[in-house]
């Protein structure tokens, strides 16, 4: 319960500070088309004009939620495909996550090779929380069916180091905004859909594993960025991987995971 509170606040600071930039941002471009005179009150009606449509594009207005921006990202990346199949998304899933953990420690060889140690500790760190990822989907997707498993790992070749951070951040981009948050949707949908109990509640369970994964992603992200950014002044600070969920957090040992709540960290 305390769980959802927090999770809820978060979401409302979420959209309240996006709508207030979308805001802004109309509130701007009213103002350079109208005469002086006019351009608070047409600022005024653009901005709710803008702050209706971001809620519809959230679907605010159906109590508030982080997975309705997929349809925004489906406008603004047109082959952002839907599907309506999530064991179909959980063997694509299956396939990204083995792909981005056979990357990533290779990742992390070529980070220790060029004396990059904290980096090739994060990529080491995500490398397993993909392992995490693709076999909490393969165990869902044998409840759809019993012959899912996962791919073979593919060859990779690693580049140096600043292009692979910035490879693995887009990798992750993708995922936490695009492709999971459509793959939530559509689970959600069969879900609610569904008159078999069994199968229900392995669509529920897929839904929890998309999400927990897509919410892990966009952490992975920011510290990949944040390792870019300080590739030439590294510190020491340690990394820390929540075992269940994926979650990476720099610096201090965390408290309960953001995502997840609970506590078992393995340090990188
Ligand atoms: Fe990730
Ligand atoms: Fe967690």
């Amino acid at each position: 319960m305390a769980e959802m509170t927090r999770r809820d606040m978060l979401k409302g600071a979420a959209v309240a500070g996006a709508a207030a930039a979308v805001a802004g941002l109309a509130g701007c471009a009213a103002g350079a088309e109208k005469p002086a005179t006019s351009s608070a009150a047409a600022s005024a009606d653009a901005a709710a004009e803008a702050m209706a449509e971001f809620k519809m594009v959230l679907g605010a207005e159906a109590g508030g939620s982080n997975f309705g921006i997929y349809r925004e990202s489906a406008d603004l990346h047109g082959d952002a495909s839907e599907t309506d199949d999530t064991l179909a998304n959980l063997n694509s899933a299956m396939g990204g996550e083995t792909g981005a953990h056979t990357k990533y420690a290779a990742f992390a060889e070529a980070a220790a090779a060029a004396g990059l140690d904290r980096i090739a500790a994060l990529f080491e760190a995500t490398s397993k929380a993909e392992d995490l990822h693709r076999h909490e989907e393969e165990r869902v997707a044998q409840l759809l069916d019993p012959d899912a498993k996962l791919p073979e790992k593919p060859s990779v070749s690693p580049t140096e180091t600043d292009g692979n951070l910035i490879a693995g951040a887009r990798g992750e981009i993708y995922e936490t905004a695009e492709m999971y948050p459509i793959y939530i949707a559509t689970a959600i949908k069969e879900r609610d859909a569904e008159t078999d109990a069994d199968k229900k509640d392995a669509l529920d369970q897929a839904v929890q594993a998309f999400t927990r994964a897509k919410l892990a992603e966009a952490y992975h992200a920011k510290w990949y960025m944040d390792a870019y950014t300080t590739i030439d002044t590294p510190t020491d600070e340690k990394y820390w991987l929540c075992t269940t969920c994926g979650f990476i957090h720099k610096g201090a040992k965390p408290g309960a995971c953001p995502i997840c709540g609970l506590t078992e960290y393995e340090e990188f």
